[in-house]
């Protein structure tokens, strides 16, 4: 390059490192063979173009493999998006305003509740079961629909939950007429939602309820409260219990629990790429004293992924994870899913229907499998029509000789409701009922 530079010069013609910037030589330049007699010039020019005609093509072709690699990334990620979204049926429910029980309570806005009530509606409900009361709204909207409704019990671990959900069923009490329904809300975990039932009316275990409920997570008394620590945009101390009469808190497992078990909470329960560094990181805060609060989590996780890519995003997605994770850890959240999904079927009438809504994949993955397990494989009563084709919400059926799967495809929530409550988004209702 050195005496290509000096040879232009001397011959006073533009040096390639000055023309490569200016000059732009088609690739077809390149392979016009040379005249069979040339100059000194010529050459030189030729030269000139060659090393220039190079360095624009090699910067070409990295621009190039560069747009391509961009492009291809795009297009799979595209591909995923629509894998995904074949995978699931989006609800084309429209908001309906009339649904909302109370237009005082604030409390938490239920998640699909024009598509859960459309689940039960069909059925002449006499029984009916919440297993996360939360703040009562998917139960008040079934109340409130089912006026023949004789018995219904409401569970939730959360104190704060359970007195809300008291109070809003009161009140709908008093301005519905509901004179012969009972209504018993209790403080359980719905872990032992069997024995539950059997304590509240042993008849009605017996006998199977015709409708169970579970909407999954966290409502929004619980996020919003920093005091109770599972918010990733305030500052409070590491607790995350549900339930308050739990031992175990956030805290104790960043700060006490064996390294290797930190590592696999941050890896099973968070899906975390990065789950041996952030291990390692909150390893070495115990020798200064532990992490004891959201925003010194938040800032160990922000000093990880500190000029990553992503910026904000990149830190609040990994704080997501990881607070995800932690909240499973403290409440023992995926461990008793399966068993609690398979005694509310237990507890289910012949021909009663259990409604799920998930918030993750790894507790989605658990309902569908279990949903799968429990209908069974082999051959399926002739009179068994469940989930017929005049309930449009029904799309595709699993059909089993202990039940069906009204949802082979979950319901997402409609672009309307993502819209108005962000929260929803990654929802997912499944839906069984129980051969008769
Ligand atoms: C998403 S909220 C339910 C909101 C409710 N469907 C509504 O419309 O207001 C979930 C609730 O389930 C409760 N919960 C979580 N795990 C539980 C468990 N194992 N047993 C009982 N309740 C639980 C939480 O405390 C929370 O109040």
């Amino acid at each position: 390059m050195a005496t290509g530079h000096m040879l232009c010069r001397w011959l006073s013609i533009p040096s390639p490192l000055t023309a490569a910037r200016r000059l732009t030589i088609t690739t077809k330049a390149l392979t016009v063979p040379p005249p069979p007699s040339t100059s000194i010039r010529q050459t030189a020019a030729r030269a000139a173009a060659t090393v220039t005609t190079t360095t624009t093509s090699s910067g070409d072709a990295k621009r190039r493999r560069k747009k391509e690699k961009e492009r291809k990334k795009a297009a799979e990620a595209a591909a995923a998006k629509s894998e995904k979204e074949k995978r699931r049926t989006r609800s084309d429910k429209e908001h309906d305003s009339s649904l909302e029980f109370h237009s005082s309570n604030k409390d938490h806005v239920p998640v699909m509740l024009r598509e859960v009530v459309d689940v039960f509606a069909s059925m002449p409900l006499r029984s009916f079961v919440d297993c996360t009361l939360g703040a009562a709204g998917h139960s008040s909207a079934i109340i409130k629909a089912h006026p023949q409704l004789e018995q219904y019990i409401g569970m939730d671990v959360d104190p704060e939950a359970h007195a809300k959900a008291r109070a809003h069923i009161d009140a709908l009490l008093l301005s519905d007429s509901h004179s012969h329904l009972k209504t018993h809300t209790l403080l359980k975990n719905f872990r032992n939602v069997k024995s539950v039932i059997g304590e509240v009316d042993a008849n009605l275990l017996q006998s199977g309820v015709d409708a169970i409920l579970m909407d999954l997570g966290m409502s929004s008394m619980q996020v919003n409260n920093p005091e109770r620590g599972f918010s990733v945009m305030a500052d409070g101390p590491l607790d995350m219990r549900m339930d308050p009469q739990a031992s175990l808190r956030a805290a104790d497992i960043l700060n006490s629990w064996p390294d290797a078990e930190v590592g696999r909470v941050l890896r099973d329960y968070g899906e975390e790429s990065n789950w041996r560094l952030l291990q390692n990181k909150i390893v070495l805060a115990r020798l200064k004293g532990g992490i004891h609060s959201t925003t010194e989590l938040i800032d160990l996780i922000r000093s990880m992924t500190h000029g990553a890519r992503g910026g904000r995003q990149g830190w609040i997605k990994t704080a997501t994870r990881v607070f995800q994770a932690l909240r499973i850890a403290v409440n023992d959240e995926l461990s008793i899913l399966e068993k609690a999904l398979k005694d509310c079927f237990a507890c289910l009438a012949p021909g009663g229907r259990f409604a799920v809504i998930s918030f993750h994949s790894l507790e989605d993955r658990i309902v569908k499998q279990t949903f799968l397990s429990i209908i069974g494989t082999g051959e399926v009563p002739k009179d068994d029509c469940a989930g017929e084709a005049k309930e449009t919400w029904v799309k595709q059926i699993v059909r089993g000789p202990n039940g069906s799967i009204l949802t082979k495809r979950p319901v997402t929530p409609s672009e309307e409701e993502e819209r108005l409550n962000r929260r929803c988004r990654s929802a997912k209702l499944r839906v069984i009922e129980k051969s008769r």
